[in-house]
């Protein structure tokens, strides 16, 4: 395959070493599907404490919603020959780990847990989001839909506001804790 040497140039205004606009998209596919992967694990361990508890459908409804997000990005990432992460593995144990580990503290930590994640995941694809309108409209089909999960991310982090997170003793410290976490989580779901 021919690489895009134009990020050699400075006519476009980037600097030597920046990336291209093929490298920035792949980039940006492999760092979501790693993202909605991470996700669909969150949910799947909240749901083996919660499954049978009164917030189970609610749960369950998100995750339908991850799935169908991490399905678009795993099509994506075939069509489009990206490279996933490397880190899948541990997005597997490490996702289900937290959503578990905070249902366990109780419903209202799981919703905790929901709400700094989506949102680490708006800010996410809301950057994105100005980045690939940036592309005069050739990655405007990407562009949508980034833009329409967000909404639907949004949707989640109202989830959990409306079921409580705000009630979860120690909240101010685990919600900080698990953002930091997550934008670790998307720094090297780029990279590696
Ligand atoms: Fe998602
Ligand atoms: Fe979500």
């Amino acid at each position: 395959m021919k690489k895009d040497k134009k990020h050699y140039s400075s006519k476009d205004g980037r600097l030597p070493g920046d990336l291209s606009r093929e490298q920035l998209v792949e980039r940006m596919i492999r760092v979501d599907q790693a993202g909605e992967f991470g996700a669909v694990r969150i949910y799947e361990g909240q749901l083996s404490v919660l499954d049978k508890s009164e917030k189970g459908p609610v749960i369950r409804h998100m995750l339908d919603q991850e799935r169908n997000h991490l399905e678009t990005f795993n099509a994506l990432v075939s069509k489009r020959r990206v490279r996933p992460t490397a880190l899948m593995p541990l997005w597997h144990v490490a996702g289900f780990a937290l959503g578990a580990g905070t249902a366990l503290l109780g419903e209202k930590a799981a919703m905790a847990c929901t709400v700094a994640v989506e949102e680490v995941i708006d800010e996410h694809y809301a950057a994105q989001v100005e980045k690939l309108q940036g592309m005069d409209g050739a990655e405007d089909a990407l562009k949508e839909t980034c833009e329409k999960f967000r909404q639907e991310e949004l949707q989640h982090r109202d989830t959990g506001l409306e079921h409580g997170a705000e009630q979860t003793p120690g909240y101010e410290a685990l919600s900080a804790l698990i953002k930091t976490g997550s934008r670790m989580a998307i720094w090297l779901s780029e990279r590696i």
